[in-house]
């Protein structure tokens, strides 16, 4: 059972092993803004790609959408965003730090224990100027969700795609939103990507379809790796619902500083196609054929993160563990979501086995993002990889020039087996697929 960790942990971990650096580091970094490094961005990269294949490749009623992060500026008055996507501000009269009303106890700072103003609305949406004139250019924002884009392309999707309803329009893409306080790492950040589902379906079925996606959602999580019992879910209070939202779950996980929202899943009814269809003047209803009418759907809309699913899915991958005396540290990581699934690794940098060992990476890197490294022991080599999480590595040792066999070890058992190097490719597609690691008794060794 993988120990409880803290985030000092994983924000070192990441520094460590090039998943997330602070941004612009060499200049002091930059607030609440992070870089994600050689094995984070392959990482975030396999995240995305798993919702993608789940919401979109494996489903026939969802189809893709890729928007722009600039729009209208008409869309962020139609959806409210102008008038309600603020939280309560208040600042101290002594050392100027801003707070969110709501997460402050009493009329004190916590920093300096100064008196706070009285709280004031603060748009959280960033704002920028679009044209080559300062003066003349318009006012725009940064898209503060994915959701929007999608809404306004409704019709286009609906005309172009000739689905029937229930449908579904998904998009992954970055979201921007002037957090008051951001924090815990990539749990609250104010540049963020969104992986966001709207799925239209006709009013009067909405309650069953929220419940569908709360539990399809809750399942990702569950398959991709992360304990059951650290998710819950949680029904919105009529009194926390946001403004367009008539229902709503958070599917939440325990993090280090609690359980907090990892995702959210609203049904959001039929206000922002009547929103945009009042504010743009072009009609959005949908036409069933062939039962003859017409109506305007309702949206249910799981929302996710992914840098909050990475955070996640590193925090429950995270253990440590003693090896024979020695401290492991190591990512259970789900293979499909480790940045490296197989690193090839000879026993030395020798002229003899260099070859060899180029020669196996060489065929494996076609398939599977394989790393190959020769430097330092191979004890060493094995601890950089287990902190990656890297589920499979490939030895090869003076043997191998002889017998043209390989050594494969496992990540969790550490158990070894040997193989025949031409082999080598058809078992890691078999092993990565999911087939256990039946180390046979005539092979399998501990690591020594
Ligand atoms: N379109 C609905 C929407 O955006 P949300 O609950 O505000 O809903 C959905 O956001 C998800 O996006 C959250 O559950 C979280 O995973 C992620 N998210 C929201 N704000 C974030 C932030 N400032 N930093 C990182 N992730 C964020």
């Amino acid at each position: 059972m993988p120990a409880k960790v803290d985030m000092d942990k994983i924000v070192s971990l990441c520094k460590r092993r090039g998943l997330i650096f602070p941004s612009s580091e060499i200049y002091g970094g930059l607030a609440s803004c992070w870089d994600y490094g050689p094995m984070g961005v392959e990482l975030k990269r396999n995240v995305r790609d798993a919702w993608w294949k789940a919401i979109v490749h494996e489903r026939d009623d969802v189809v893709g959408l890729d928007t722009s992060i600039m729009m209208h500026p008409g869309v962020w008055a139609a959806s409210g965003h102008i008038d309600s996507f603020t939280d309560p501000l208040v600042e101290c009269k002594s050392c100027h730090l801003r707070w969110r009303a709501d997460a402050v106890e009493g009329k004190r700072c916590p920093k300096c224990g100064g008196e706070l103003t009285e709280p004031r609305m603060f748009n959280l949406m960033f704002k920028t100027s679009m044209g080559p004139v300062e003066e003349e250019a318009s006012t725009v924002y940064l898209r503060p969700e994915t959701a929007q884009g999608i809404f306004v392309n409704f019709d286009n999707v609906i005309t172009t795609s000739r689905k029937k309803l229930p449908l579904g329009i998904a998009q992954i893409g970055k979201s921007f939103r002037n957090e008051i306080t951001p924090g815990n790492f990539v749990f609250r950040t104010r540049e963020f990507e969104h992986m966001e589902l709207e799925y239209f379906v006709k009013p009067g079925t909405d309650e069953k379809w929220l419940d569908y996606w709360v539990k399809e959602r809750f399942d990702w999580y569950v398959r991709l790796g992360i304990r059951k019992e650290n998710l819950r879910l949680r029904q919105h209070g009529k009194d926390e619902l946001a403004h367009y939202a008539r229902d709503c779950y958070d599917i939440e996980y325990l993090f280090p500083m609690g359980w907090s929202e990892l995702e959210g899943i609203a049904n959001r009814g039929d206000f922002d196609l009547i929103q945009h269809a009042k504010c743009s003047g072009r009609e959005l209803i949908y036409y069933d054929a062939e039962a003859g009418e017409k109506y305007i759907p309702y949206v249910i809309e799981p929302s996710a993160g992914v840098d909050r699913s990475v955070l996640a899915f590193l925090i429950d991958a995270y253990d440590e563990e003693e090896v024979e005396g020695e401290k492991r540290t190591l990512l259970h990581l789900h293979r499909g979501l480790a940045p490296v699934k197989v690193a090839v690794l000879p026993l030395s940098r020798n002229e003899k086995l260099t070859p060899l060992a180029k020669e196996v990476f060489n065929k494996l890197c076609t398939n599977f993002v394989t790393d190959y490294d020769d430097s330092q022991s191979i004890g060493r080599r094995y601890r950089r990889q287990d902190e990656i999480g890297t589920p499979f590595c490939v030895t090869i040792d003076f043997e191998s020039l002889e017998d043209k066999q390989v050594t494969i070890r496992e990540r969790d058992s550490l158990a070894q087996i040997r193989v025949p190097m031409e082999e080598l490719g058809k078992i890691l597609e078999a092993k990565l697929e999911g087939e256990a690691f039946d180390a046979s008794p005539l092979w399998a060794t501990r690591e020594k």
